[in-house]
């Protein structure tokens, strides 16, 4: 015979169970863009923090929901991985790789080597060049070597031109490397992690312009070489009303080099404040971006560089911009989130539009 009490605890194991079985009543329905996505063979990604990632389930839903891979917006850099030398932090990029596991997401490394986000150890330390090599080895070793397949792509090396010019950018690498640092970085990475698709990662460069065809001299010298150069990630950060018309056609000619194009960190900051009209244009400009990689064969994917604009890093980078990614400071979603479904629910791969340099946003 059961006692009243173990009738009690069955009970109560049978209602939990139940309750973690059945969908919450109360939460939207999962969105369509993750399988939308999956049908055109890309992935829509998004930059995620640990904080709230881990802390906030509405945030987290909004990442399960929405997205088919994940990039960690600043936890896998240098600043937080090897906070001394020789000391590593998991914390933050075992919680993003895990999330992404336990939801079936793919998971964008970012990144390698950058000139920002980086520890005093490092940027204010003086290398020669053999000492340099081996720092970067065992910081590749590790963080790649952790994630040995469970991140299937890196941002090797990020930004490596000048902000506004098409020159190599003078950072910590170049100066004690020589140019020839992006083609040993990339061989480096090759070595630790050889099923890995390996990017440079670069801003600026989205439409056609000068800082684009020094990227493209650049991709083409390194395939010429033979180094493992397998993508370029083309960041995104997009101001409303100037977003390259032609991004279609400019990461096309990556694309006919043999490499993998995608759209790393998109956002489109609109002047404060932001009216129903600009956030109606942001939605065609969410579009547009959408469909200029359903126009490029091997465009591999689009992530949005945050989940909401609550998190979002514009207002504090960008002052007097706002609103530029797909869900508002609530959480709830805006029109581009719209632009970005519509793109994706045409039943084939987009042509490209054509001809002008950039998109009459503001109208
Ligand atoms: C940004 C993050 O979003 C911010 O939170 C951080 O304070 C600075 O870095 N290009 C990149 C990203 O490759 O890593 C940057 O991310 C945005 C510009």
């Amino acid at each position: 015979m059961l006692t009243a009490g173990a009738v009690c605890v069955i009970v109560f194991l049978v209602v939990a169970a139940l309750a973690l079985i059945l969908p919450d009543p109360d939460r939207e329905p999962a969105s369509e863009l993750p399988a939308l996505a999956r049908s055109h063979g890309i992935d829509l990604g998004v930059a995620v923090a640990v904080n709230p990632l881990t802390h906030d389930s509405r945030y987290r839903d909004l990442v399960t929901d929405h997205y088919t891979s994940v990039t960690a917006e600043n936890t896998m850099k240098w600043q937080y991985v090897q906070p001394e030398r020789g000391t590593f932090d998991w914390s933050g990029p075992d919680a993003v790789v895990n999330h992404a596991g336990d939801h079936g997401l793919s998971v964008r490394g970012h990144t390698l080597l950058w000139h920002n986000q980086l520890p005093d150890w490092l940027a204010q330390g003086s290398f020669d060049a053999e000492e340099l090599r081996a720092v970067m080895r065992e910081h590749f070793g590790a963080l790649m070597g952790r994630y040995e397949g469970r991140v299937a792509s890196w941002d090797v090396i990020n930004e490596p031109f000048e902000d506004d010019s098409p020159r190599l950018r003078e950072n910590l690498w170049h100066r004690t490397l020589g140019e020839d640092y992006v083609a040993e970085a990339l061989r480096t990475a090759h070595e630790t992690d050889p099923e890995a698709r390996l990017y440079i990662n670069e801003f600026g460069v989205e439409g056609s312009g000068e800082k684009a065809d020094a990227l493209y001299e650049l991709a083409s010298d390194l395939l010429d070489q033979g180094v493992p150069l397998h993508g370029i990630g083309f960041q995104g950060h997009f101001v409303h009303g100037a977003v390259p018309e032609d991004l279609a056609e400019n990461m096309r000619r990556f694309a006919e080099l043999g490499l993998d194009v995608e759209i790393s960190e998109l956002d489109v900051r609109v002047p404060e404040p932001a009216t129903t009209e600009d956030l109606e244009a942001q939605a065609d400009e969410y579009r547009h971006v959408l469909e200029s990689c359903l126009a490029v064969s091997r465009c591999v994917g689009v992530t949005v560089w945050g989940v909401a604009d609550a998190h979002s890093w514009i207002p504090e980078w960008f002052p007097g911009y706002t609103a530029a990614l797909p869900f508002d400071d609530d959480y709830a979603p805006k029109p581009a989130l719209g632009g970005m479904i519509q793109a994706l629910s045409r039943g084939r791969r987009a042509q490209p539009r054509a001809t002008t340099r950039t998109m009459s946003g503001r109208r």
